[in-house]
């Protein structure tokens, strides 16, 4: 019935009753926390593009994964940044690389985290691309990175991961990785796909944090394009079908359209990237005070969370909890 019968306001006004008909709600189960990983001891070093963040060694990372988890957070993402860099990223499978190192140091010290680990070759390899180059020395040759990344995999598996993370964008890497960890035994170690990453300008700030900025070029020829909405959604199925548990859209807020369509179409978990982007644009405006920085973080997390993620990996994961938690 129109107005002046029905007053869409009646339900705003009491705050109780505001809470009790909310669509959406956020809680810190919802948050994957990301950490960045370097080589040796008792090292922190902040990034200045990310304000709260840093680069930490296995120890301190472990540390903050059980602040992380006492604030009801149940999953960390873990991405190395190594001193050692080659043409074909093979530190990246180093057995006593950074992140094998992490992930064994929390498995010891917060064994009740979920612990998932990024797999990819951009922070390894010297010139910076994702995947080994071709002959060309233009594109990336996706067929031998395959290998490359499943090798990565199975030795993030064999370090205690529950969940490797595959974030390079090759065609067929997921059915590689599935493969290879069930080969080495490891078929209880999940796959979350970076199913829909887009070639961004939000990534800016993660490169700094990961020095894993391409040397030449960009990334269009593996990464997609933004235009691109239904290509998102083959991307997605081509990746549940090759074995992934969780499918994931990046970035998040400049495609909430993209999570929309994604949650409406399949019923696997769906994760959203809050990038480093958005978290840092955040952080410099409420810094100049332009903005209340909570609550544009809180409403940022909820948008996300309504436009259809169940996961939503986040800079803002502590502090967001903290709120929540108070
Ligand atoms: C690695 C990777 C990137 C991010 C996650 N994994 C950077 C990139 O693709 O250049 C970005 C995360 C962020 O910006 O917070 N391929």
């Amino acid at each position: 019935m129109p107005f002046p019968h029905s007053r869409m306001r009646r339900l705003r006004l009491h705050p109780a009753v505001r809470e009790m008909v909310a669509e959406t709600r956020l809680s810190p189960a919802d948050f994957m926390l990301p950490l960045f990983v370097v080589p040796g001891k008792g090292v922190t070093e902040s990034v200045a593009s990310m304000p709260g963040v840093s680069r930490m060694s296995a120890d301190r990372v472990a540390l903050e994964a059980r602040e992380a988890f006492s604030e009801g957070i149940k999953g960390v993402l873990l991405f190395g940044a190594p001193s050692k860099k080659d043409e074909r990223g093979s530190e990246a499978s180093s057995a006593d690389g950074c992140v094998q190192r992490a992930v064994a140091e929390i498995k010891e010290k917060v064994p009740d985290i979920a612990v998932f680990t990024d797999v990819c070759l951009c922070a390894y390899t010297s010139h910076g691309h994702c995947g080994v180059l071709a002959a060309n020395r233009k594109d990336v040759d996706n067929d031998a990175t395959l290998k490359i990344l499943a090798q990565a995999a199975s030795s993030h598996a064999k370090a205690g991961a529950d969940f490797v993370a595959p974030s390079d964008m090759m065609d067929g890497r997921v059915d590689a990785i599935r493969q290879k960890l069930d080969e080495d035994g490891f078929e209880n170690t999940g796959i979350m796909a970076y199913s829909a990453k887009y070639a961004s300008a939000f990534y800016g700030p993660f490169r700094d944090a990961a020095h894993s900025t391409p040397e030449f070029g960009d990334r269009r020829g593996y990464q997609m394009n933004p235009a691109n909405a239904r290509e998102a959604l083959a991307e997605i199925a081509q990746d549940i079908e090759e074995g992934a548990d969780i499918v994931m859209v990046k970035p998040a807020l400049a495609y909430l359209d993209v999570i929309r369509a994604a949650r409406d179409v399949f019923d696997a978990p769906l994760a959203a990237y809050n990038v480093s982007g958005e978290f840092a644009m955040l952080k410099a405006a409420a810094e100049r005070g332009w903005l209340d920085g909570d609550r544009a973080m809180m409403e940022t997390l909820l948008s996300i969370r309504r436009a259809g993620a169940d996961i939503v990996i986040t800079y803002f994961a502590k502090d967001a909890a903290r709120i929540l938690n108070r």
